[in-house]
């Protein structure tokens, strides 16, 4: 780890993929550049903006101007904000917006927006004309660090989210850190959940450095910067050496198998937001190593402490109108998981930045961890 960086300046992370590969791009005010860098890129392209309406209300005309001052032929395409614009529907609008505006092999899909936006556009790109290269332009904190980097792209079926989709890496990746501090709180505190767990599963340093500075990467000082860069580079490395995750990429669930079960017995409604749950599953995936004795109590305290301090929950008294019972929990684990031979696959923890793959855990075990904690009121 290095110091952060002076503000103004910006930090280029390289995603090695051989001939796939990109740069994701990190600074304040970058998107101020993105026509130039897009110029550069790929001269002559023609591009098709896609956005919510939200982030279009905050960011398209700045991003708009940006390309208009490069000459860069743009259209923009701007569909309604949340989880049901990744839906067949949504799909089908976009694929049809992007080809009446007549982008062929060689132009561009822009992807201004969160997790939706990325995962949506990305996946059009990856249809129209068989595939058409898209850059990553993410807004929310929890784009800028996890979902903008790694191709993973895709909709939402009805038998569960993301299930339909394609591996479509972008061409670039524009993190604009400004971009977050018109980012509600509550939504910028779920991406962080996700910071925390590049610390949590590979960095122990990092999560030290969060403890201290946490706060400034709120707030918009020069930690954020460092911080998202810090992100970048794990997943960077993570994604290079398993792209398709047959492997490594897999720590990247910390936190997700108790998280994804929480967040569907929430109904993925505003109720728990995906950070806000996966905050809650690292906590507990801690303190279910801790009570295996893989780790010490004292580490899951301390993970629980830091991740309660930036607001967000950790116990299951915190999720509003209480978490579901000990057995829905499990039918939603297994759901998620396959259950191979009777045992669950689970992330678990030998200490603080020491996460690794469990394929042996005993679905009892968890059943009987999970009664316990939801009987702690
Ligand atoms: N592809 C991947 O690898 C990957 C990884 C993690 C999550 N995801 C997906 O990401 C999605 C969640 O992403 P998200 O949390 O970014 O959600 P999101 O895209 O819905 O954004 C959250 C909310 O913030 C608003 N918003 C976005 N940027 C803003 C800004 N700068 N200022 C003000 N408001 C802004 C949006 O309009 C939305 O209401 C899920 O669909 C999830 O499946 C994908
Ligand atoms: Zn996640």
């Amino acid at each position: 780890m290095t110091a952060p960086l002076r503000q103004g300046e910006s930090i280029v992370v390289q995603v090695a993929l051989a001939e796939r590969s990109y740069g994701i791009v990190i600074g304040r005010g970058l998107l101020a550049s993105l026509g130039d860098r897009i110029r550069a890129l790929r001269p002559g392209a023609r591009v098709a903006v896609v956005t919510d309406e939200t982030v279009a209300r905050h960011h398209l005309p700045a991003c708009e101007a940006a390309l208009k001052s490069a000459a860069v032929e743009a259209s923009s395409i701007v569909v309604p904000e949340g989880e049901g614009s990744k839906s067949y529907t949504g799909f089908e609008r976009v694929c049809e917006a992007i080809i009446a505006a007549r982008i062929e092999r060689g132009d561009l899909v822009i992807a201004l927006g969160g997790g939706v936006i990325g995962d949506l556009a990305g996946f059009a790109a990856a249809s129209v004309r068989r595939g058409v290269d898209f850059v990553q332009v993410p807004t929310t904190l929890l784009a800028q660090v996890d979902s903008s980097v790694g191709g993973k792209t895709g909709i939402n079926s009805r038998h569960g989210k993301n299930l339909i989709g394609a591996f479509h890496q972008p061409v670039m990746v524009l993190a604009d850190t400004a971009l977050l501090d018109t980012l509600p709180r509550r939504q910028f505190a779920a991406g962080y959940a996700e910071v925390a767990k590049y610390g949590l599963l590979g960095d122990a340093a990092f999560f030290s450095w969060l403890e201290a500075n946490w706060q400034d990467v709120f707030s918009g000082g020069p930690a954020r910067e460092h911080a998202i860069a810090v992100c970048c580079r794990a997943k960077a490395a993570i994604v290079a050496r398993d792209e398709r995750e047959t492997g490594e990429r897999a720590l990247l669930n910390l936190g997700h198998t108790f998280g994804h079960a929480l967040e569907a017995g929430a109904g993925f409604s505003d109720r728990l937001l995906h950070g806000e749950a996966v905050a809650l599953g690292m906590a507990l995936a801690f303190e279910f190593s801790a009570r295996k004795g893989l780790t010490a109590a004292a580490d899951a305290e301390r993970v629980r402490a830091h991740l309660a301090a930036a607001g967000l929950p950790t116990q299951m008294t915190d999720i509003p109108g209480g978490a579901p019972g000990p057995d829905e929990l499990m039918d939603l684990i297994a759901q998620d998981k396959k259950v191979k031979r009777g045992t669950l696959t689970f992330i678990l923890v030998r200490g603080i930045g020491q996460a690794f793959i469990a394929n042996d855990v005993d679905p009892g075990e968890v059943r009987a961890f999970l009664a316990d904690k939801l009987a702690q009121r």
